[in-house]
């Protein structure tokens, strides 16, 4: 695996794939690599000639200083598993090589992410997908990749980047990779190493609550539904849940009854003392 870290070496690089006809699977990260992003290596490295992950913290999708500074950034510990994993090449660019001249001296661009960026991560944290656009459409222009890889934990943010592409007509295929989950079930996330003892332990109470939720929403209506999800969660003393949304998955906009659209998604951001985690769970999928 070679480290790449100055634009003009991924282009040279990139360019050498693509005269030697290889296919190119982009796996995009903000680093602190766990299973989860492992497994999206692993996909990518079976359906792609050559793999490139990228390990960026990027500053420009952080709308709280703070989350941006406490980040986790374990680069050494990243660049062991990816080569381990059979990445061919790492970019891990500094902040000066993306943006040059900093993220404030960029060209203004507006992407046009429609309404399924409004909503949920959209609202409550303004900017956030913008930001995550301008990034990952700079990773596509460089990279060209063949497919790009990402997972459902972030759910939104995959409907949002297909949003973009679209757009942006960036010719790519997005894969979308299940969410990995400790045993106990708590969604991986690179965040998790921020929980303190006590907060790890409640934390699986998130999916559990979800889990329980899609029996309960057999019989019970949308509103009960949201309800007994954000009544359970709050009732755990570390925990608040900051939304709770059911949603159609492919727009993710609200929907009032279950037989409202054939593929219904439950998206939950919950703050478990100041760590902010974020999962989803499957209420139907007829579609
Ligand atoms: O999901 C992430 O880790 C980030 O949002 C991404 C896609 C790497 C862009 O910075």
């Amino acid at each position: 695996m070679i480290i790449i870290r100055k634009v003009a070496e991924l282009l040279d690089f990139v360019g050498h794939q693509k005269e030697t006809g290889h296919s190119i699977g982009l796996v995009p990260t903000m680093g602190a690599l766990h299973a989860g992003h492992l497994s999206l290596v692993e996909r990518a490295v079976k359906e792609n000639d050559c793999v490139v992950a990228s390990v960026f913290v990027n500053p420009t999708q952080f709308n709280n200083p703070t989350d941006l500074a406490t980040y986790p950034r374990k680069e050494e510990d990243d660049f062991k598993l990816l080569a381990e994993a059979g990445v061919s090449a790492v970019f891990a660019p500094s902040v000066e090589e993306i943006y040059p001249g900093g993220p404030e001296a960029q060209p203004r661009h507006e992407f046009e992410l429609g309404e399924a960026a409004e909503v949920m991560e959209g609202k409550f944290r303004p900017g956030h997908f913008q930001g995550v656009a301008q990034v990952v459409s700079i990773l596509f222009r460089l990279c060209s990749p063949t497919r790009a890889y990402f997972g459902e934990k972030d759910f939104q943010q995959i409907a949002v980047i297909r949003n973009m592409v679209k757009s942006e007509g960036i010719d790519v295929d997005i894969v979308a990779c299940p969410i990995k989950r400790a045993d106990d079930g708590l969604a991986l996330s690179s965040r998790n190493a921020l929980l303190t003892g006590r907060q790890r332990k409640v934390a699986p109470e998130i999916h559990k609550t979800l889990a329980y939720s899609v029996d309960y929403a057999k019989d019970h209506s949308i509103r009960a539904t949201h309800d007994t999800v954000v009544e359970r969660i709050d009732a755990i003393p570390e925990m608040k849940v900051e939304y709770f949304e059911i949603v159609d998955a492919r727009t993710l906009l609200p929907v009032e009854e279950w037989d409202e659209s054939p593929w219904i998604v439950g998206c939950i951001t919950v703050y478990c003392g100041s760590v902010r985690l974020i999962d989803n769970i499957t209420y139907k999928n007829t579609f």
